[in-house]
């Protein structure tokens, strides 16, 4: 983890409400008794960092995103926000060049799963991000044979919600009015696909989409990463501001422990 001040590099709409963020991430080769930190290495899908979104202590709380894309030959990262409230709003405003304050990367990210399982990456509306980043880097591994090619299905309400970029082929497209893509959640697709090989999950979504994802790997015996998106203050464990229950009665903190996460030991209905 570091915090650093970086330069936006662009900021694109990519559908209603939702923007493409992206800025320099400090990444160096090491030099001799270089103690910086800055040479560690790129970070695990599923991990997040903190944006100082406004003037110097307002808001207070940092917000928190997960890396949506990382570009280690252009040193870039990037975040994909939905516009919400006061701290998007000021990120949505901001000109390139604008200088960031971010603390990152946080957290514990995906694993890739053995070879012989599918993965099958889920996302529901904001959860778009963290698997479009977990989509390339698992589409890079199975080049290299260390596991399998990654399915990829997106739900959002309507079209106007689906992003405007470019996705890895064979990405799945579903809307919950039939304005694009498959007519249905994804949870309705996911019931009628054929794998091809045992799926192993990956989740990131609204709570209801995470429970039916998580009663639909216990069916099937299959593996489920989910990223949970719980509230967060501190975002490193000093605080325990974001709890999240676990179904044998414990609670873990999302910011340290997570966000990526069992999915089938989290409480999704608590
Ligand atoms: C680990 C993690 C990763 C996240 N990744 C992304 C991401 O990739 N893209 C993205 O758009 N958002 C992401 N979020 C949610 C994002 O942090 C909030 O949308 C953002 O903090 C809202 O800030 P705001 O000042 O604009 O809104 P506020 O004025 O603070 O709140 C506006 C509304 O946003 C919702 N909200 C606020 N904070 C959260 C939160 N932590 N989780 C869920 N809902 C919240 C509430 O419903 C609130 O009413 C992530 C959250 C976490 C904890
Ligand atoms: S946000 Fe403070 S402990 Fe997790």
């Amino acid at each position: 983890m570091k915090r650093f001040d970086t330069r936006l590099v662009s900021l694109c709409p990519l559908a209603r409400d939702y923007f493409e963020l992206r800025f320099q991430w400090p990444l160096s080769k090491p030099s001799a008794g270089d103690t910086s930190g800055l040479q560690d290495t790129v970070p695990k899908p599923g991990t997040f960092l903190t944006i100082r979104t406004g003037g110097q202590y307002d808001p207070v709380l940092r917000r928190p995103f997960a890396l949506s894309d990382f570009d280690a030959s252009h040193n870039e990262a990037a975040v994909i926000f939905q516009k919400r409230g006061r701290g998007t709003s000021w990120l949505a405003d901001l000109q390139p060049g604008a200088c960031l304050d971010i603390l990152g990367p946080l957290g514990r990210g995906f694993d890739i799963p053995p070879r012989g399982y599918r993965p099958v990456l889920v996302a529901g509306g904001i959860g778009l991000g963290p698997m479009l980043y977990l989509a390339r880097f698992l589409a890079k591994k199975a080049d290299a044979g260390h596991c399998e090619a990654p399915i990829t299905v997106l739900g959002f309400r309507s079209a106007d919600f689906v992003p405007r970029m470019d996705l890895l082929g064979g990405t799945v497209i579903c809307t919950d009015d039939g304005s694009a893509g498959f007519h249905g959640t994804v949870v309705d697709w996911l019931l009628t696909a054929d794998t091809g090989l045992p799926p192993a999950y990956y989740g990131c979504g609204p709570l209801p989409m995470m429970a039916v994802l998580d009663r639909l790997a216990g069916q099937r015996r299959a593996p489920f990463q989910a990223a949970v998106e719980q509230w967060m203050a501190c975002g490193i464990g000093a605080c325990a501001g974001c709890a999240v229950a676990m179904k044998d009665g414990s609670y873990i903190k999302a910011c340290v422990d997570g966000p990526v996460v069992d999915g089938r030991l989290v409480n999704w209905e608590a």
